[in-house]
């Protein structure tokens, strides 16, 4: 049954590489497959590439190619129609009845990306509010101004850590950041790429053990998520996981996050530039 209040979930982690696509497009067909109106968003808003991760745009890739990256500063563009009916601009139509926003790149090499732009395309998914129930971000690695104004948006923000310790120090500088400047405390930690469970549950108590002083902050434990070639064969298809495959390990971890996240109650709007503010406010009076 589709749920009143509108989630939003940003898939994070500082470091490059440490799964937060794989994450992101997996957690929105998990989802999806629990009958919640799914849309993912790419919030790498400099090399925007998800759909292309799915193979869904072969022809848009071509084109950016070929205009040698002069971006549009719009979000607006050449996309798709839903084939929800609603004429809603960046929408493709990918798995499992999930819908893909890519938006248009927001800036050519010789500009930074403007906190500003990140806001605006915050403002602007207001138009999608009334045909989804869950808006899944799959954010840029680094802590970029625009990267974290996206992140600190969302009502959920997962951090994905790997099983390099690297990955663990680069998460708590960006859970220190988004807790001192936007005053986000709640963080679900996933812990992917890993060999065992134990693996995961040790990358988590490291996690903890560094934060443990940061008493505001408090880390919940969404699970591990294996190293499964299934994973990485379903990429050279362009395909993501859970189109290939439900019920290999990966797939499994997969629905069981999927799972926990749906059940979370959804926050109330804190006063932040967050996403879907006007509909949220509403709903509070
Ligand atoms: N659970 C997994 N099992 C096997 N391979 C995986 C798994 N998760 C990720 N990978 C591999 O790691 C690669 C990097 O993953 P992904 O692109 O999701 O990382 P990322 O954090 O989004 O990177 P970036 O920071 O560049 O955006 C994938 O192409 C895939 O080959
Ligand atoms: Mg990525």
């Amino acid at each position: 049954m589709a749920q009143a209040k509108k989630r939003v979930i940003a898939v994070s982690g500082c470091k490059g590489g440490v799964g937060k696509t794989v994450v992101a497009v997996n957690l929105a067909l998990a989802m999806a497959k629990l009958g919640q109106r799914v849309v993912l968003m790419d919030g790498n808003l400099s090399v925007p590439d998800v759909e292309f991760t799915l193979g869904m745009n072969e022809e848009g890739l071509k084109e950016q190619l070929s205009s040698d990256f002069i971006f549009s500063s719009s979000a607006e563009g050449e996309f798709a129609t839903s084939s929800s009916g609603h004429q809603q601009k960046g929408l493709l139509d990918g798995p499992s009845g999930v819908r893909v926003f890519t938006p248009a790149a927001q800036g050519d090499w010789k500009d930074s990306i403007q906190i500003i732009q990140a806001v605006e395309l915050i403002q602007d998914m207001d138009d999608l509010a009334s045909d989804l129930d869950t808006l899944i971000i799959d954010t840029a690695p680094g802590l970029a101004p625009d990267n974290v104004t996206l992140i600190q948006a969302a009502t959920e923000v997962v951090v994905v850590v790997s099983q390099e310790d690297v990955s663990v120090i680069d998460a708590v500088r960006q859970i220190r950041l988004l807790y001192r400047v936007f005053n986000v405390h709640q963080f679900y930690i996933v812990v992917n790429l890993v060999s065992s469970r134990r693996g995961g549950a040790k990358q988590f108590e490291k996690l903890q053990e560094y934060l443990k002083d940061d008493k505001q902050i408090v880390l919940s434990y969404l699970g591990a998520i294996p190293h499964d070639k299934t994973v990485s064969e379903a990429i050279l298809q362009q395909s993501a996981l859970l189109t290939v495959s439900n019920d290999c390990r990966a797939a499994r971890a997969f629905h069981r996050i999927g799972h926990q996240l749906a059940k979370l109650p959804v926050p109330e709007p804190k006063g932040r530039i967050e996403f879907f503010l006007p509909g949220r406010i509403k709903e509070r009076i």
